[in-house]
């Protein structure tokens, strides 16, 4: 590899001065400003350097650029919280699907994607849907919950989990969550359960999994249906095995913050025949296979073709994008070492976390408010998230139910930091640094 120049040097007349711009954007750095006067000798001109004793404005600045230290980001833009990778195998798929995806073949791409996101999470069946809150509501109807029933959700996620129990006339019922996971806390979950509960919804918040082995034991002795709420957790393991086939459905989402990104959409996984061909109909508007017949009351959630052909090129990446996000994390990981004050996200033994967002929480003897932080790293151009409230403070549920003590405590004290998959490792040591500095200005 030839060497880096080491210096360089422009006058900063004229068009230069858009050569000078270009360098500095390089991380070229100005050493030395010379002013010069404008000789004529005959037919030459030349430029020297302005006399001591010449008080005239220069004709010209000579500008001396040198490469300088490795620079410090930002140059001018935030580091983002999210943001996808999106490759020529993607770019391709989409641009065949919007020139050729349609009449007999407006579900080849949606075909391709369903089959390898089925053998992706290692089950049976998988249907396309335009968002996960979509998959959540109907598989929650098509394993039989409705009004009077109780679905237990954790205190800590986004609305949507609950949402999609709220419209099938059901309550969520909030149990609290794990320190160390941020997941459903399998004792809570068995305290909340009465003679009404139907099901629970174990999110595997963040891309770390839910003890779902607990999950499963707890489920099995009372007699509840499970849906895991995948949303932000494509590939994450437990115990071995990629979540969404544990329960009886698995709902994820594809929405553009995720790492599997379509713009919006998600994908409904089971490995039960029954409960495949009822959640069908219920997403094909209630029609009769084949016919334009509506025998029963259905819904519109369905994923286009041309989603879908980004969804394929994604998955078919899907290694290399979890790969990045958990190197991501094990920069963090290093930059934030021996930080006081901080515990940063973690993976339980059983577990293999995909790292979706990397997160924070701030220990009780921090002195400095989480929201105050924020608002110093978006100074330094940091995009941060808090992360979700907990979401049985809000006014919308049938049932008014005080929020969970460990939910509590991660609520009000993390943040998710800049996790976009596409980040160096530039980036995140800027993020690291400028942490580790509001953490010591207190
Ligand atoms: C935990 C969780 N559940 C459900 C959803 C809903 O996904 P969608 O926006 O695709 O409906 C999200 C989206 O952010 C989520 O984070």
């Amino acid at each position: 590899m030839r060497p880096r120049p080491r210096g360089c040097t422009f006058a900063s007349s004229g068009d230069d001065a858009h050569a000078i711009e270009f360098h500095e954007r390089l991380g070229f750095v100005r050493t030395t400003e010379t002013p010069l006067r404008r000789h004529e000798n005959g037919e030459t001109v030349e430029f020297r350097a302005v006399e001591t004793s010449d008080a005239a404005p220069p004709d010209k600045v000579l500008v001396r650029l040198d490469l300088g230290p490795p620079r410090a980001w930002p140059g001018t833009e935030t580091i983002l919280t999210a943001g996808p990778s999106i490759s020529a195998r993607e770019a391709s798929y989409v641009w065949d699907a919007a020139r050729t995806g349609w009449n007999h073949h407006w579900a080849d791409y949606i075909k391709r994607f369903e089959k390898a996101f089925a053998e992706y999470v290692g089950t049976r069946y998988a249907l396309g849907f335009s968002s996960c809150t979509g998959a959540l509501h109907l598989a929650l109807l098509a394993v039989g919950v409705g009004p009077g029933d109780e679905v237990i959700v954790p205190d800590i996620t986004w609305v949507a989990s609950a949402n999609a129990v709220a419209y099938t006339g059901a309550t969520p019922v909030f149990a609290d969550v794990q320190l160390d996971t941020w997941c459903l806390d399998p004792a809570a979950v068995e305290a909340a359960i009465s003679p009404r509960t139907k099901a629970i919804v174990p999110v595997h918040l963040y891309g770390h999994p839910t003890d779902m082995n607990a999950i499963l034991g707890i489920a099995r002795r009372h007699g509840l249906r499970v849906i895991e709420d995948a949303a932000p957790a494509i590939g994450a393991e437990c115990h071995g095995r990629r979540v969404g086939g544990f329960g009886d459905f698995g709902a994820f989402s594809f929405q553009g913050a995720k790492l599997l990104v379509t713009g919006e959409g998600g994908m409904l996984v089971t490995d039960d025949d029954e409960l495949y061909k009822r959640v069908y109909t219920l997403w094909d508007q209630g029609r009769t296979p084949g016919t334009f017949w509506i025998g029963a009351q259905g819904w519109k959630y369905k994923m286009a073709n041309v989603q879908a052909a980004l969804g394929l090129g994604q998955i078919e990446r899907i290694a290399e994008l979890i790969e990045a996000k958990r190197r991501i994390f094990d920069w963090y990981a290093c930059g934030l070492a021996g930080i006081p004050g901080i515990h940063l996200n973690h993976e339980a033994s059983w577990a293999r976390s995909i790292y979706w967002m990397t997160s924070i929480r701030l220990d009780e003897s921090l002195d400095l408010a989480r929201d105050a932080l924020r608002t110093r790293l978006a100074e330094r151009k940091i995009d941060t998230r808090p992360v979700f409230p907990t979401i049985s403070q809000y006014p919308i549920w049938p049932r008014r139910q005080p929020p969970c003590p460990t939910a509590t405590r991660i609520a009000e004290r993390s943040i998710n930091l800049p996790s976009g998959v596409c980040l160096t490792r530039q980036q995140v040591d800027y993020v690291c640094a400028a942490l580790a500095d509001e953490l010591r200005k207190g």
